[in-house]
């Protein structure tokens, strides 16, 4: 899908449809939507008030217009003004955008939604409100665009590299190639550019992490996951090393090889570097267990499948660095991810074992499906003494707990930098990848205390995701650290109250992490 910006008037657009919008309650359309009223001998205005089409937000009527250039306009409600936001805008398009494909649509002309010149409102205070740069929907025009553009490629995502084509060539879809973003103005373009163009490089990255996290675990070993970041880096402009096992042996990393132990799969070690020269370095680390069993401690049958999308963690990771690299962010981002799956073999590691991690620190296992926090032991320690960056993020899917704290509406958040968490909450905030913090008392260490190693795997029934990011801190000394628990909001089935159901297929991995980072990272 192409995502084009030019300057024009969506009324004379000659696309195989015209979207226009409007906010609940509106009676008479203003700004752009006006004009296509107009155009249209006044058919949108009688919709609106006939009433049947209630504006509420993604709600869409389907309209054939007499004497226009286009064949269809797609008016779609924006809801309540007063709720109006950057979400809601990202909502909106991506409704219209699956409403497209539904269509069997291949190119249609919009406006950008909340971005000014264009919803329906009264039409006097339409005209007054012109001339100031945020529209009706009180929008910046670039971030405006940014989520028009987000919410049109997450929300036309497929993951169906598996999937014959059917047989029937009317049961083929049509691809949606091209959306046209139209502005009245001249000066608007070059701003609504610069918005739809970060909108797409970020929302490929994001579909780029939910290949990675959807990739099955037996095509998805590993080292096919480093050659395709490594390809992917290549492409974007990124330093990409990948290191084997016989280094992680050399290094002493003996956290991540005692994951590995149970699996004829070799692991690997992926690190991504965007803008090394930066004054500033952010380190982002993540768990890339790329299908995890359980091991010797055995997951029950049911839902062991969802387990491929365990590298969540180190997709958003990849995700994330391309996104970086797209944007050229003043940052140096450096990406670490280690990745093996978890099985059980008569050589895996045992509950019971006791294993040197990278720092020198001995962690007892107790549980062999508590293999995140050990994978990533070895990995933060290393990160920080090779970068010694100002701040450290990690994303992992760690704890099943996770989904009893929050539900799949957040993403838990810990650590030891206040400021650094705030950083990162506001970022959620701002993107919708939301992060809710949860305690983080030294005497939570009580739980993962043993008699014979430095620390044990397993904190006991209370505060799962807690004690899974209290057993991490041990592997990072004073650089600023959060850990980001996405176990309940990388994949979407099931729960009622979806992560971002709008814009996120399901049943699929949603891609999380990889927004929330560019958005942190962008003003950094
Ligand atoms: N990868 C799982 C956590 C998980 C569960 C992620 C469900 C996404 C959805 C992790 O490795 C795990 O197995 N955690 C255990 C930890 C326990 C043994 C302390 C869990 O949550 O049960
Ligand atoms: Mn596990
Ligand atoms: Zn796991």
């Amino acid at each position: 899908m192409r995502i084009e910006v030019r300057r024009g008037r969506i009324e004379q657009a000659s696309d195989e449809a015209i979207v226009v919008n409007a906010f609940e309650g509106v009676t008479r359309p203003g700004g752009a939507t006006g004009a296509v009223d107009a155009a249209a001998g006044g058919v949108i205005g009688k919709h609106l008030r006939m009433g049947d089409f209630k504006a509420r937000r993604g709600e869409i009527y389907l309209i054939y217009p007499e004497g226009m250039r286009t064949k269809r306009i797609l008016l779609v409600g924006l809801g309540k003004k007063e709720k109006f936001d950057e979400d809601a805008a990202r909502q909106v398009s991506a409704a219209v955008a699956k409403r497209a494909v539904s269509l069997k649509i291949r190119s249609y002309a919009s406006i950008v939604h909340g971005a000014g010149g264009g919803e329906a409102g009264d039409g006097a205070g339409e005209r007054r409100r012109r001339s100031t740069s945020a529209g009706i929907g009180g929008l910046r025009p670039e971030r405006a665009a940014q989520a028009f553009a987000e919410g049109a490629i997450l929300a036309t995502y497929k993951f169906e590299k598996y999937k014959s084509a059917p047989e029937k060539p009317e049961d083929r879809p049509v691809e949606l190639a091209r959306i046209t973003v139209l502005a009245p103005e001249a000066r608007e373009v070059s701003r609504l550019a610069r918005g739809v163009e970060a909108g797409v490089a970020i929302a490929e990255s994001v579909n780029f992490t939910r290949d990675v996290a959807n990739e099955s675990g037996r095509d998805g070993r590993p080292e096919v996951i480093a050659r395709r970041v490594q390809e992917m880096a290549r492409k974007v402009g990124l330093k990409c090393t990948v290191y084997d096992r016989r280094w992680l042996e050399r290094k002493g990393m003996n956290a991540i090889l005692a994951v590995n132990s149970g699996s004829a799969n070799e692991p690997r070690l992926v690190v991504l570097e965007h803008n090394p020269r930066a004054k500033r370095t952010v380190a982002v680390v993540g768990k890339g267990i790329t299908f995890d069993s359980g091991g010797i401690s055995i997951k029950p049958g049911e839902a062991m499948d969802k387990m491929k999308h365990d590298k969540s963690g180190a997709a958003a990771v990849f995700g994330a660095l391309r996104a970086a690299a797209l944007l050229d962010l003043p940052v140096h981002v450096v990406g670490v991810a280690p990745l093996t799956d978890n099985l059980p073999s008569g050589s895996a590691y045992k509950p019971g074992d006791i294993v040197r991690a990278y720092n020198g620190k001995t962690i007892e296992v107790l549980n062999t499906d508590a293999e995140g926090r050990v994978l990533l032991s070895d990995a933060l320690a290393w990160t920080e003494e090779t970068f010694a960056p100002d701040a450290i993020v990690d994303l992992a899917t760690l704890t099943g707990a996770c989904s009893v704290a929050l539900g799949s509406l957040a993403i838990a958040g810990m650590g030891t930098d206040e400021k650094l968490l705030s950083r990162v909450r506001e970022a959620g905030e701002a993107c919708h990848e939301r992060v809710w913090p949860l305690p983080f008392w030294d005497e939570y260490d009580e739980q993962i205390k043993t008699p014979v190693a430095d620390v044990k795997n397993l904190g006991g029934r209370g505060a799962g995701t807690i004690t899974g990011g209290r057993f991490l801190r041990k592997f990072v000394k004073d650089t600023p650290w959060v850990h980001l628990d996405i176990a309940s909001t990388a994949w979407d089935e099931g729960s009622a109250a979806k992560f971002n159901p709008e814009y996120s297929p399901s049943p699929h991995a949603t891609g999380v992490g990889v927004r929330l980072m560019v958005e942190m990272l962008r003003d950094w």
